[in-house]
């Protein structure tokens, strides 16, 4: 890979908000990492933050959701985290990861990819192809202060050979226009602004604000689907979801309301 294609800290820095540079602790860029996530957990165990931000070239264990691996060669692909602090409990945030999902999808039409569309709860794809992931992890908050890491995970470039591996379809940024897809270093940068906003206003603002945005993007909205969650199948049209992020299943029982966890949401 040549050396302008990889991750450049100057570049990243020179590019932030100067209210984002206010914010961050600590920007750190890698080569390579197990999962940017997993770093600035241990960052924010040692006592850093608490505005990590994380990105590197590759991952060796990145990770997705529910437990599942998140392919991360060396291809130009984004693997992002930031870390934020709330004083509140997460019952204050509710919906907070589907709004990442909204932030993260207006980011990239931003830039001229207007077919993305969402997967509850906040997968980003095109065409039915997953393009970007979201992994939020939560630590403490019960009932008091809490973390949270947000790790993003965009395909830019991957080759097929590269993505072979993936079980599900995939597409990357590359194949999805005639264009080159823009820098990362610019993307890490911008993306991070447009975080740190959507962290700062949150509370005021809650899931309500975002609902209308999360339910023009979605991919599924009145479609036939399951629900698949501890082995249990539930069946219904999808309508969307509610002030609070659930996913509103309109199933032979009436109106399910279904929140994001380890559930799989499929097309049937
Ligand atoms: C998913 O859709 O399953 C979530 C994927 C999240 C992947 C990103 S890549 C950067 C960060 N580090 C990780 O180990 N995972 C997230």
């Amino acid at each position: 890979m040549k050396q302008s294609d990889l991750l450049d800290f100057k570049l990243i820095k020179g590019m932030l908000s100067p209210g984002s540079l206010d914010r961050i602790s600590k920007l750190i860029l890698l080569g390579e990492v197990d999962s940017t996530n997993s770093l600035v957990q241990k960052e924010l165990n040692a006592g850093l933050g608490p505005v990590l931000v994380c990105a590197a070239d590759q991952q060796t264990a990145g990770r997705g959701r529910s437990g599942k691996i998140w392919h991360s060669p060396l291809s130009k692909n984004i693997y992002l985290s930031i870390s934020w602090e709330y004083a509140l409990p997460y019952n204050k945030l509710e919906g907070l990861s589907l709004a990442i999902g909204v932030v993260v999808l207006d980011f990239l039409i931003s830039y001229g990819y207007p077919q993305l569309k969402l997967k509850w709860p906040n997968d980003i794809l095109f065409g039915g192809a997953k393009l970007a992931g979201i992994l939020v992890e939560i630590i403490g908050g019960a009932n008091s202060s809490l973390k949270i890491i947000v790790g993003v995970g965009i395909n830019v470039k991957m080759s097929a050979k590269q993505g072979s591996v993936i079980e599900r379809s995939w597409t990357d940024l590359s194949s999805i226009s005639h264009k080159p897809p823009p820098s990362r270093n610019e993307l890490i940068a911008k993306l991070v602004d447009r975080l740190i906003e959507l962290f700062l206003s949150y509370p005021e603002k809650g899931f309500s604000y975002w609902r209308d945005s999360w339910n023009a993007r979605d991919s599924f909205i009145g479609k036939n689907a399951k629900i698949i969650s501890n082995g249990e199948t539930l069946s219904g049209i999808t309508r969307g979801v509610d002030s609070k992020g659930r996913l509103i299943l309109d199933s032979s029982e009436g109106l399910l309301f279904i929140a994001a966890g380890d559930v799989s949401l499929r097309e049937s």
